[in-house]
């Protein structure tokens, strides 16, 4: 195992009614900008529950964060922040609005050109404090120090990751996220099970406890993710998605391991060009990487294919594609395809494109030994743009 720090001062609020406790966790005088999505708090009575808890307080709204969160629309509610001179961010909604104030709560007290936080990886030294609700299961932004801020002008989608930016508190009723429409759940399960692929499918560390945790979200979202799909107002089920999800990403199975990254990064560059959702674009990405880079995860996918999928006989390359096509199956089974060949309207020669804009943001090489280079990713999308 290598050496490592670990430190999540994330307060988790799980479970049903939990909004209201966020009344205890809000000082009585706090000026707070709430920041919001598009409106389906309003539509699900989140944000009703949400001004109940907060009584009393003054509350600043910041609506109209976008999926894969604007630049430009973020800094609209920087200098909101500024002018208001709040005390707290609260971020109610999905990966994106949580994201996006992030970045909010790092640029209002951030001295210079906010973009340079992502562009240049400006150090971020201090943040307002934020917190989040969270309604959608999938990225682990809750409780993490990440976010991914988009710039269309530009064709650009960035992330940044700083201590500063954790959220104090994060609620998760498994109840508000009952309103999903299904094409968001199958995203959230994909995405979760990509984030532990992430930190899993490298090379073996000897870290046994990490794997065992890493499998065992990975064999749970197998379970339950069609479950929840199905049947969106099972509790139980949908209680066991939305924490899964949160510990697919909250430092905990990453701590002292290798890690990957490389099909998040390929995939931001797709979601820039063609607007792809998230995880749509991870499902894309990852079954080629790991044809690909089968010789270097050779020792992990055979873990993989045996813990999760129970396969051991075969030779070791049949054993590893039968989990590939295994995990590809998972992936159709929620409705997420797994050929970039069924998107609509990719150009020619994207597979070059891809590894170029990659290059020119200094990530020439990806992996968790710097092994996917251009080559490889523009082997992996053209195996994706087969059909
Ligand atoms: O905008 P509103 O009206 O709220 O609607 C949203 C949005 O249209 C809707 N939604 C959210 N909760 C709902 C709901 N609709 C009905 N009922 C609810 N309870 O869902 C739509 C999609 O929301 P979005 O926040 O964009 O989805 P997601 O949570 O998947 O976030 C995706 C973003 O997170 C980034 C992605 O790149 C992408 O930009 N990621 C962030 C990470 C992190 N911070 O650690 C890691 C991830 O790998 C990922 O890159
Ligand atoms: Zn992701």
């Amino acid at each position: 195992m290598f050496n490592f720090e670990f430190y999540n001062p994330t307060k988790i609020l799980f479970g049903k009614g939990q909004i209201a406790s966020i009344a205890k966790e809000v000082p009585a005088d706090a000026r707070v900008l709430l920041t919001a999505g598009g409106g389906s708090i309003k539509a699900n009575g989140v944000y009703q529950q949400v001004i109940d808890a907060l009584a009393g307080r003054t509350i600043i709204e910041f609506w109209g964060i976008e999926p894969n969160p604007e630049y430009a629309t973020l800094m609209k509610a920087v200098e909101l922040g500024r002018k208001e001179k709040i005390d707290l961010i609260l971020a109610v909604g999905g990966g994106s609005v949580l994201d996006g104030s992030k970045f909010i709560a790092a640029a209002i007290p951030f001295d210079g050109e906010p973009w340079d936080i992502l562009n240049k990886g400006a150090a971020v030294n201090t943040a307002t404090p934020l917190a989040s609700i969270l309604t959608l299961p999938a990225t682990g932004s809750e409780s993490n120090t990440f976010a991914v801020i988009s710039r269309r002008e530009t064709g650009e989608k960035l992330a940044f990751g700083s201590v500063h930016v954790y959220p104090k508190f994060a609620v998760l009723d498994p109840e508000t996220t009952f309103s999903l429409p299904p094409r968001q759940v199958a995203n959230g399960v994909v995405d979760a099970f990509c984030h532990v692929c992430e930190q899993y499918m490298t090379f073996p560390a000897d870290a046994h406890i990490q794997d065992r945790f890493a499998e065992s979200i990975l064999k749970t979202l197998i379970e339950v993710g069609p479950r929840t799909l199905a049947n969106p107002t099972n509790y139980d089920d949908r209680a066991t998605f939305v924490w899964s999800a949160t510990l697919a990403l909250n430092g905990l199975i990453g701590a002292g391991v290798p890690q990957d990254w490389a099909t998040h990064m390929i995939g931001h560059e797709l979601t820039a060009l063609y607007n792809i959702d998230h995880a749509r674009t991870l499902a894309v990405v990852m079954p080629h990487l790991f044809r690909v880079q089968s010789a270097q995860k050779e020792a992990k996918l055979l873990q993989y294919a045996e813990r999760i999928w129970g396969v051991t006989s075969g030779a070791p390359a049949e054993r590893i594609e039968a989990a590939i096509a295994k995990t590809e199956e998972f992936f159709e089974s929620m409705g997420l395809p797994t050929r970039l060949a069924k998107y609509d309207n990719i150009q020619d020669g994207t597979p070059a494109l891809v590894a170029e804009k990659l290059q020119s943001r200094g990530f020439a090489k990806l992996g968790e030994k710097g092994e996917v280079g251009p080559e490889q990713v523009v082997e992996i999308l053209t195996r994706s743009l087969a059909a």
